[in-house]
């Protein structure tokens, strides 16, 4: 049970729902230095907004845990849940269970909150123009719009699959702002080139393009370019 008596009888590491709101393991709260105990070699932090795509997030989390030495520190908006719910209808425990960690968007406390966790950097996908704008602004008014501004001042790897069409200028020059600033914005768009047959073709080549931005290697995720067959090329 939660040592905060909030009767949350987590065995994983997870989010206290009921009352304290923070990240848990064993009914205990998660210190940072606890967290370094935990670390294998190589954190990132997943952040999913409200942004439709939630497919690229949840599988994205999938892959990293199939992935030795990598460690998944989960975000979600409250947005994020709701597109994640209505497009996939995957359910908050069923998203949770598929990272490492979980913490709660409105724990501004929690160890991601602070550049002395290190961590290798953070994905935001899908992104959405609010928490874009959020981002390139500076404004952290939520754990996930924190933890990005964090990666920003640390100097480490953001990388935002921003997702909306058609941009307007608001958006184009956030993207600006945030490339100006080092994050790498990554619109989930479709690779034709690799002749996807599936959805699943689709969401798995942003994945796999996502983890290449970190150098994880990945297997199979995407179809590698290896030149334009012979014939073409004449
Ligand atoms: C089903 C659904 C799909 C949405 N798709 C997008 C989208 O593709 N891009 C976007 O910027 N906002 C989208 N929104 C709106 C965002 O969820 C909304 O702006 C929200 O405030 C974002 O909050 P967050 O950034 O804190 O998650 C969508 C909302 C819903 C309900």
């Amino acid at each position: 049970m939660c040592s905060r008596a909030c009767g949350f009888p987590a065995s994983q590491p997870s989010i206290c729902r009921r009352w304290c709101r923070s990240t848990h393991r064993n009914g205990k709260r998660i210190s940072a230095k606890e967290l370094d105990v935990m670390a294998s070699q190589r954190r990132i932090i997943v952040g999913i907004s409200g942004a439709s795509g939630a497919a690229i997030g949840v599988n994205l989390l999938k892959a990293m845990r199939g992935l030795d030495g990598v460690e998944s520190h989960l975000i979600v908006s409250a947005s994020g849940m709701l597109t994640a719910t209505q497009e996939l209808g995957i359910k908050r425990s069923e998203l949770e269970a598929l990272a490492d960690v979980v913490h709660n968007v409105r724990d501004i406390g929690a160890a991601v909150a602070s550049g002395s966790f290190v961590t290798e950097g953070m994905v935001v996908a899908p992104c959405s123009m609010k928490t874009l704008a959020s981002v390139a602004n500076g404004f952290s008014d939520n754990l996930l719009t924190r933890a990005a501004d964090v990666v920003l001042k640390e100097r480490r790897r953001l990388v935002l699959v921003a997702r909306e069409t058609p941009l307007n200028l608001a958006h184009l020059r956030n993207m600006l702002h945030a490339t100006e600033m080092g994050a790498i914005v990554m619109p989930p768009v479709p690779a034709f080139y690799s002749h996807p047959t599936s959805i699943e073709d689709v969401v798995n080549h942003t994945v796999g393009r996502i983890l290449d931005l970190f150098q994880i290697e990945h297997g199979t995720l995407v179809s590698r370019w290896s030149g334009l067959a012979h014939d073409f090329a004449r």
